[in-house]
């Protein structure tokens, strides 16, 4: 095969890959392609690129795709930017937490309440300040750091905040991890989850208060409701041992009564 040859070979197979691979991000759950996607994926510039950051975020990630922030009809490119299908266009910097709030209602009503709430469109920072607008990835911790936090004040009170957040969230972590050994071994653990899951996620959407003390106080308390959960695991623990134990016991029994068996029988042969 000569050089030409070769590459061309090289760039049919990339393309196909890359045919192989684009659809899936550019499919709707039903199918569909999403014009949004596609057409503004031929743009440059502020137009396009949106698409190569939205398809590393958390929101591609779950099926959450342009028109599910924008709104629009990602079915129909020629009314898809139309008012009349719901698009909102792209929001002002004091409508960005309504925009995001529509579906994190409990961390917008967390920021509402904060001193960051409070300066909306005075020098206080929205979501998109903390988050990003188009590759937005999962949150940690890690987004308290003094680059991002001293933008605007001191890191003083911020650190406070990850101090406190960080041993509960080590906390969390160790349960987690418990929970998952005790369901790898076949125990039900669906009402463990469920409440480790729930507290986890108004914990995490506390953060947003940016209240020292009440991020504390909170603390406190979530630290408590995980002792409970933590003798919860200890009793799954202890019920397991004596269930083993149990079973240790019977099969021990079941052998002795097999001995004993052969014994009478061989007495009476
Ligand atoms: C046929 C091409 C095409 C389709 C389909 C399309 N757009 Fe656009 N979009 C554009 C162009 C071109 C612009 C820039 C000029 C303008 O605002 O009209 C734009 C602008 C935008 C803006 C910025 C508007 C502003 O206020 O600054 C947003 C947000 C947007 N589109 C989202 C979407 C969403 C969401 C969809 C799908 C529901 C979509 N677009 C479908 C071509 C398209
Ligand atoms: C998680 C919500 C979210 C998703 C999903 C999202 N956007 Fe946006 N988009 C925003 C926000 C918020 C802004 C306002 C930007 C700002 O002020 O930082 C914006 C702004 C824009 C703009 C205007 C850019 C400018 O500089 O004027 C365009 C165009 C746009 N988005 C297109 C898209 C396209 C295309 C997609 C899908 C690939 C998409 N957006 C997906 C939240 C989102
Ligand atoms: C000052 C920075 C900052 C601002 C402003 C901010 N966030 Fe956050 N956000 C964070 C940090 C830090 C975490 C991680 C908390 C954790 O992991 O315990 C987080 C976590 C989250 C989470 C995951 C936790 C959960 O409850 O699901 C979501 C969703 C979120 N933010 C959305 C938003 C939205 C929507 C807004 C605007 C109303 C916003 N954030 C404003 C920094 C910020
Ligand atoms: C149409 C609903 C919708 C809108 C609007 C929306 N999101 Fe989300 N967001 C989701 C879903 C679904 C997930 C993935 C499931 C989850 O983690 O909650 C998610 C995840 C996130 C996460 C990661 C959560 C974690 O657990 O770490 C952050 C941060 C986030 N979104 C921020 C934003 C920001 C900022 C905006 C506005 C620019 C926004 N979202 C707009 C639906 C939405
Ligand atoms: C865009 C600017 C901006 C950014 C970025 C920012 N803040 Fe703030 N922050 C403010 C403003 C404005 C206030 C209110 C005035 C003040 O107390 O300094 C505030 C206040 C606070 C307070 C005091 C709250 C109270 O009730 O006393 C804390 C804590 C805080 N921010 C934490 C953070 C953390 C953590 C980050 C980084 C994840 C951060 N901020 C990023 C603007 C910002």
């Amino acid at each position: 095969m000569n050089g030409k040859g070769f590459f061309g070979c090289l760039a049919a197979l990339l393309i196909a890959m890359a045919l192989l691979f684009t659809p899936v991000a550019v499919l709707a759950a039903g199918g569909t392609q999403i014009v949004c996607i596609t057409c503004h994926g031929t743009l440059t510039g502020k137009f396009g690129e949106p698409v190569k950051l939205w398809q590393g975020s958390v929101h591609a990630e779950n099926g959450i795709a342009c028109n599910g922030c924008h709104g629009g009809d990602p079915a129909d490119a020629a009314n898809a930017m139309s008012p009349a299908r719901g698009f909102l266009g792209a929001p002002k910097e004091t409508a960005i937490p309504a925009f995001c709030g529509r579906c994190h209602v409990g961390v917008e009503k967390e920021y509402r309440a904060s001193a960051h709430g409070r300066a909306l469109g005075r020098g206080g920072p929205t979501c998109v300040t903390c988050h990003g607008n188009h590759r937005v990835v999962k949150a940690s911790l890690e987004l308290i750091n003094e680059k991002s936090c001293s933008r605007c004040h001191g890191f003083e009170r911020a650190r406070l905040i990850r101090e406190a957040m960080a041993e509960t969230e080590g906390q969390m972590a160790a349960i987690d991890g418990r929970i998952a050994l005790f369901r790898g071994r076949g125990v039900d653990t669906d009402r463990l989850e469920k409440g480790l899951f729930a507290l986890r996620n108004s914990y995490r959407a506390l953060f947003h208060n940016v209240d020292v003390e009440l991020v504390r106080k909170e603390s406190t308390r979530i630290q408590g409701e995980l002792k409970v959960l933590e003798r919860v695991l200890q009793g799954v623990d202890e019920t397991e041992r004596k269930r083993k134990l149990a079973g240790v016991a019977a099969v021990a029994g079941a052998l002795l009564a097999a001995l004993l068996f052969h014994l009478l029988k061989k007495s009476y042969d």
